[in-house]
């Protein structure tokens, strides 16, 4: 898999396909062979931002075409691109179509022909019969009819105005296909989703099993963030292609996310005429193990074991309830505000080298009022839940906090050090941050409260230790580390924010982490919590020993996947047992004690 970063290529074709649709071609030998239909690539407009669009064709030759409608800006700025521009590509990503069985019927709606064309042409290529029914407003926004027709499939279309084909939606064609009996062994679907939760209707009554690609806003692209939430599944890394059945236990076809993370109905209420719940699907009940030798308590909380997620990695309620099943002993929220922030344009998190990443995400969260949701989600995962907040005056934390102590949580973790926002100024003014802590801590005790602190104004034990005297009752340390990565043929930088600035995580951060809390252990009275470069069991104990009480986990979780939570937990046990430890605690601060 290449690096998450986005590298130049050349437009080699670009050509009209439609009046609102524009296809281009790059050549990439390495992108070409990894493709497979349904998969999609981030397209970085550089300057603009960075979108997600579905690979059409991947030729052994290493062409690779893309189709993008023009809906907005990146996507306009595209379209006013020559043949020889220069366009940052990265992946392929995520879950494409698995293409089983001998009849296939694939049911198109607007752009979504496009991956379908891709998918059609492999079904044809190993000998499968494949009926392609296609629907557009009007027959000149019917895309690639001619090339699906070449590749040998059974192309039926439809349009609303009667143009071309049959008169009517495309689902009409469906189900009069389905009802006249015609027997297929899968149907995959990709449109607009109000047209393929209709499909999975019909195709729920016919027992035909149905594969989803869906949309949801892409930030990352990898599985970082959370941004393309869909009731705990990330959509650029357990999708886009679904299941039907997986659908059904989600709000696919209800409601979706605006890119700050809030929920908001698919098709508006208005247009509706009623007004859609934005819940979720009860998930399957989970109580979590306490385990003898890893159950922990710190600052008066039982935790079944000292790992976490790392804030940020997620706003969903739903995805930390599955950090819980896969694991972690406790779950951190996303860094939430008083206002909604939708956070910077992409590109927001790339990789720099194997495990190294760089993020600057703006922040994005619904704000704290529209959080509650999410919460009462997180409540599933049955393990102690912190909610991280954030603010840069006294007052707006006083309002985050008032509101953020009505809501079902164990603890709470003031982000004083976000790189790569306004919000710095909070860890740079020791008296601003003092203030803040007094004033948070006043409203939510008698929870406690944690400040996460970073090494970028470089003197973390002086600011760790006003923080325990204006009240905090632990330190986490420590967030990232600021970086301004740079793409070297076009000098700008490849972060998508104002400034290019943006904060390091992962690898880089392993080392340095350890050293601060080693620092901190020395001089804090109250707990510290880990974060930074926590891949290894290893990475685990040593931050033990220098005095860590709880370790977050954030960028493993892209490398190496959910299973890090259980991976950890078995080697910590087996070394304790090994080492005749009773529980973590007692390695907790040992590297002092030499
Ligand atoms: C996995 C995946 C594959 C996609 N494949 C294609 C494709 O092959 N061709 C294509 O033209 N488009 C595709 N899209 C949609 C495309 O990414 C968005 O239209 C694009 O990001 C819009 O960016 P913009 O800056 O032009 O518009 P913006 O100004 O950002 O937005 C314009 C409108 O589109 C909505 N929007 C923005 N991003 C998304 C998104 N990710 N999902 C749903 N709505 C969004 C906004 O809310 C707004 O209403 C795909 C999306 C996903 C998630
Ligand atoms: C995509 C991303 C989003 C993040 N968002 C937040 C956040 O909202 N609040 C916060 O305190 N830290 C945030 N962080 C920092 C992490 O919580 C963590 O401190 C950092 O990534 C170091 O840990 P790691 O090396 O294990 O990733 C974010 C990091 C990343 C990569
Ligand atoms: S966009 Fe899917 S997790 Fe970031």
């Amino acid at each position: 898999m290449p690096l998450n970063i986005p590298t130049l290529h050349k437009l080699e074709a670009v050509k009209k396909e439609s009046p609102n649709v524009k296809s281009f071609t790059f050549h990439s030998k390495l992108i070409a062979k990894e493709s497979k239909p349904g998969q999609f690539l981030m397209v970085w407009d550089p300057g603009i931002d960075e979108i997600p669009i579905s690979i059409v064709q991947a030729s052994p030759g290493g062409a690779v075409e893309l189709a993008i409608a023009d809906v907005g800006d990146c996507s306009h700025s595209l379209h006013q691109k020559q043949v020889g521009d220069l366009i940052g590509l990265r992946g392929p990503y995520g879950i494409g179509f698995s293409l089983h069985g001998e009849r296939i019927c694939m049911v198109a709606g607007g752009y979504g022909a496009a991956p379908l064309r891709f998918a059609a042409l492999r079904a044809k290529e190993s000998g499968k019969h494949v009926i392609v029914l296609e629907g557009a407003a009007s027959s000149a926004e019917l895309l690639y009819v001619q090339e699906i027709l070449d590749s040998g499939c059974d192309l039926r279309v439809a349009t609303e105005d009667g143009s071309g084909g049959y008169k009517g939606l495309v689902t009409d064609l469906l189900e009069e296909l389905v009802a006249s009996g015609e027997q297929f062994q899968q149907i995959l679907t990709c449109g607009p989703e109000m047209m393929m939760e209709r499909v999975c209707e019909i195709t729920k009554r016919a027992k035909i099993p149905t594969q989803v690609s869906v949309e949801r806003i892409i930030k990352c692209g990898c599985g970082a963030c959370g941004s393309c939430d869909l009731g705990g599944y990330r959509v650029c890394k357990d999708g886009p292609v679904f299941t039907a059945e997986e659908l059904a236990r989600t709000e696919f076809g209800r409601w979706t996310r605006a890119k700050s993370g809030k929920r908001i109905p698919v098709i508006p209420n208005v247009l509706m005429g009623n007004e859609v719940e934005l819940v979720s699907t009860p998930p399957v009940h989970f109580t979590p193990e306490y385990e003898p030798l890893l159950k922990t308590e710190v600052c008066g909380i039982d935790f079944p074991n000292p790992l976490a997620n790392a804030a940020g990695f997620g706003v969903s309620g739903m995805l930390l309830y599955r950090y819980a099943v896969a694991g972690a002993g406790a779950v951190v929220t996303k860094s939430i505000g008083l206002y909604e922030r939708e956070g910077y344009p992409n590109p927001t998190f790339i990789e720099l080298s194997p495990r190294s990443y760089v993020n600057a995400m703006g922040l994005p969260n619904p704000g704290i009022k529209s959080y509650g949701p999410e919460l009462e989600d997180a409540k599933y995962a049955h393990v102690p839940l912190v909610l991280s907040i954030f603010g840069n005056s006294v007052e707006e934390c006083s309002d985050v906090a008032k509101i953020a102590r009505t809501y079902p949580v164990a603890m709470f973790e003031f982000d004083a050090s976000c790189p790569h926002t306004e919000f710095t100024a909070v860890e740079n003014d020791p008296k601003l941050l003092s203030s803040i802590i007094k004033v948070i801590k006043e409203i939510v005790a008698p929870k406690p409260l944690a400040v996460k602190i970073s090494p970028n104004i470089g003197a973390p034990v002086g600011l760790a230790l006003g923080a325990q005297k204006a009240g905090a009752d632990a330190i986490t340390a420590i967030n990232t580390v600021i970086a301004r990565p740079v793409d070297k043929t076009l000098d700008i930088p490849l972060l998508g924010n104002p400034t290019g600035y943006g904060g390091k995580s992962g690898k880089d951060l392993t080392v340095g982490g350890k050293e601060i809390v080693f620092a901190l252990y020395k001089e804090l009275k109250i707990p510290v919590i880990a974060v930074g470069g926590i891949f290894t069991v290893q990475d685990v104990i040593e931050y033990a020993r220098n005095g860590a009480n709880l370790f977050q986990v954030g960028s493993a979780l892209v490398t190496e996947g959910f299973e890090t939570f259980s991976r950890l937990k078995e080697e910590l046990t087996a070394y304790l047992r090994a080492h005749e430890y009773k529980n973590i605690r007692e390695l907790v601060g040992e590297a002092h004690k030499r």
